[in-house]
């Protein structure tokens, strides 16, 4: 699939088909994605488990729920649950294990060097001290990680261009420590629930966004970034920019796949 289709298909689904397996291939897919997506100091923030619905006891899955999550955790075949590791960087640190900036690997990969003022001199002697180590010793800190975010969009991106249904909401950390076993260093980020839709990939359509020029600013925050509409049409023949939410067959939709599924229906 064209990067551009990719991005514009993404829909937070909210019906998968429970009986069809998700191809383990396919989960792979996701996770070398997130893999590869840009991390500070190349120290690896994110981290994540992979579940399957149909492993887990009902018990175990009421623990990982959550009110936003519940009908997700329940129809979904596969769960990542994506965390941040708030101890990565004191273990880059103590261990400078390759390929973390505190190996010195960027030095020796020739990503970075002396055009940029870098040697492995720099990197005991400024980057360590100055960079890596301020702050470790108040012990892992929450609040959440770019990194560990990152990592899950592409996972996303990636499971979209692999013909999944993908969603993201929040799981029960609790629950999460109990039944998955996290260690305390371990943040969630988002649980990501995979499957193949119950509904059409379309959905109900591109949910809307607030106006472009409110949330993008040219030079000053006071200066939207303006639009300029042949690139947006382009966008549109790409299909990055699709048929906004929602569709006219949308509620027929839902009704058909609530059934199907056995879900609650709208009372009208
Ligand atoms: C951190 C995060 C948490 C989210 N939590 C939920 C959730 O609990 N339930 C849900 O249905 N969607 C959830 N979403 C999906 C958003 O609701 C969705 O991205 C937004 O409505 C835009 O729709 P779209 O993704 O289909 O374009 C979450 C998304 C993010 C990034």
């Amino acid at each position: 699939m064209e990067f551009k289709q990719t991005v514009g298909r993404h829909r937070s689904s909210q019906y998968f088909l429970p009986w069809r397996p998700v191809e383990r291939k396919k989960v792979q897919v996701i996770l070398e994605a997130g893999r590869l997506a840009s991390r500070a100091v190349n120290t690896a923030f994110s981290k994540a488990i992979v579940a399957y619905r149909d492993s887990l006891t009902a018990a175990e899955r009421e623990k990982l729920k959550t009110p936003f999550s519940a009908t997700l955790i329940d129809t979904a075949p596969v769960y990542i649950f994506w965390f941040y590791d708030m101890d990565a960087r004191r273990v880059a640190v103590e261990e400078r294990k390759w390929p973390t900036v505190a190996s010195g690997a960027l030095v020796d990969i020739g990503a970075l060097g002396p055009p940029h003022g870098w040697s492995h001199r720099y990197v005991q002697h400024v980057v360590l001290p100055e960079v890596l180590m301020p702050g470790l010793d108040a012990g892992p800190q929450r609040g959440g990680n770019a990194d560990a975010a990152l990592a899950m969009a592409q996972g996303l991106l990636a499971a979209i261009d692999e013909g999944l249904a993908v969603n993201l909401a929040p799981f029960d950390e609790a629950g999460a420590k109990e039944v998955l076993r996290t260690p305390d260093t371990w943040e969630p980020v988002t649980a990501m629930f995979v499957g193949y839709p119950a509904d059409s990939w379309e959905a109900a359509g591109q949910e809307p966004r607030p106006p472009f020029e409110s949330m993008f600013f040219d030079q000053r925050a006071s200066q939207p970034f303006e639009r300029d509409q042949r690139v947006t049409q382009r966008l549109k023949d790409s299909g990055l920019i699709q048929r906004p939410a929602p569709v006219p067959w949308r509620a027929k939709e839902v009704r058909a796949v609530s059934r199907m599924l056995n879900l609650a229906e709208d009372e009208e």
